[in-house]
């Protein structure tokens, strides 16, 4: 048996493998392929206060060693959440971190309130760093001063662990960085999706609805480590999860040398929906 547990700050994992946000549902929709047990934790599609019905489709599109997505958000609301799904959760002892998503800080402050309510949460992690959408996301994650006032607001409401999860479109993402922890964040998960464009040349229009969306998968991550391993030298006890085109237990690997101490699996879910499994049963060989 090979020791997998981690730390990411005060939460401890299993294991180092978690499956990333908006990738993996809630936590139950793959459990055919890959049970949430067995994970380090899911982490779920963001939730805001109130269900969302996203963008136009398309919304998504391949690209070579990618894909690039424009999903709006989309999700069934808080309340949904708590009352349909965590319950089920809770019951297979899934470890849980719920994505919090608002269009303003009294918006996320909506969603952790009401998720404060509920057992079975073992940590939130802020979504500053939706591309996708026209308030909140990447606007919250791109300013160093409304970050530091968002994670400021939200740190007395909760005992459990803050995370913020970063963009790397932010004109300076180790400013961002620092803003999170210095007001409070516990951790910082490295990085969400790069803004892009795919065109299709014979209807002459952008592959998707909205134009732009965010770049994923194997394609990102020589960008992501670069990110994390800035992070890591800038701030080196800061607890960091890194995410980015993670396909195999050597890409996680490359992740946790260069400083994370936990890993999220993407867009490799979308090819494989065993692929957390795949890449933890490779991480332990
Ligand atoms: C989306 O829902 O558009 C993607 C979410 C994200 O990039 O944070």
């Amino acid at each position: 048996m090979v020791q997998l547990a981690t730390n990411v700050g005060s939460l401890k994992l299993q294991n180092p493998v978690l499956a990333a946000s908006g990738t993996f549902g809630y936590g139950l929709d793959l459990v055919d392929f890959c049970p949430p047990e067995a994970l380090g934790a899911v982490v779920t599609k963001g939730l805001s206060p109130k269900p969302r019905i996203g963008n136009p489709n398309p919304r998504i599109v391949e690209t070579p060693a990618g894909m690039i997505n424009s999903i709006g958000l989309q999700n069934i609301g808080v309340e949904a959440f708590c009352t349909e799904v965590l319950p089920t959760l809770r019951q297979r002892g899934a470890c849980v971190v719920v994505n919090v998503f608002g269009e303003t800080e009294e918006e996320y402050a909506t969603v952790i309130e009401r998720l404060e309510k509920e057992e079975g949460i073992a940590a939130y992690e802020l979504n500053v760093s939706c591309p996708n959408v026209n308030k909140g996301g990447m606007e919250f994650g791109h300013d160093p001063k409304l970050l530091a006032s968002l994670v400021s607001g939200l740190r007395p409401l909760t005992q459990r662990p803050l995370w913020v999860k970063l963009s790397p479109n932010a004109p300076s993402p180790l400013a961002v960085a620092e803003a999170a922890l210095s007001a409070g964040a516990d951790a910082l998960t490295l990085v969400n999706t790069f803004r892009a464009l795919s065109v299709n040349a014979k209807t002459r229009k952008p592959s998707i609805a909205t134009g732009f969306g965010g770049l994923s998968g194997p394609a990102i991550k020589p960008l992501a480590l670069r990110l994390v391993w800035e992070v890591h030298r800038a701030f080196p006890q800061a607890p960091l999860v890194g995410i980015g085109g993670i396909m195999s237990g050597t890409d996680a690997v490359e992740f946790l040398l260069v400083g994370a101490s936990a890993v999220q699996v993407g867009t490799a879910t979308f090819r494989n929906p065993g692929a957390c499994l795949s890449v933890l049963s490779e991480l332990e060989a």
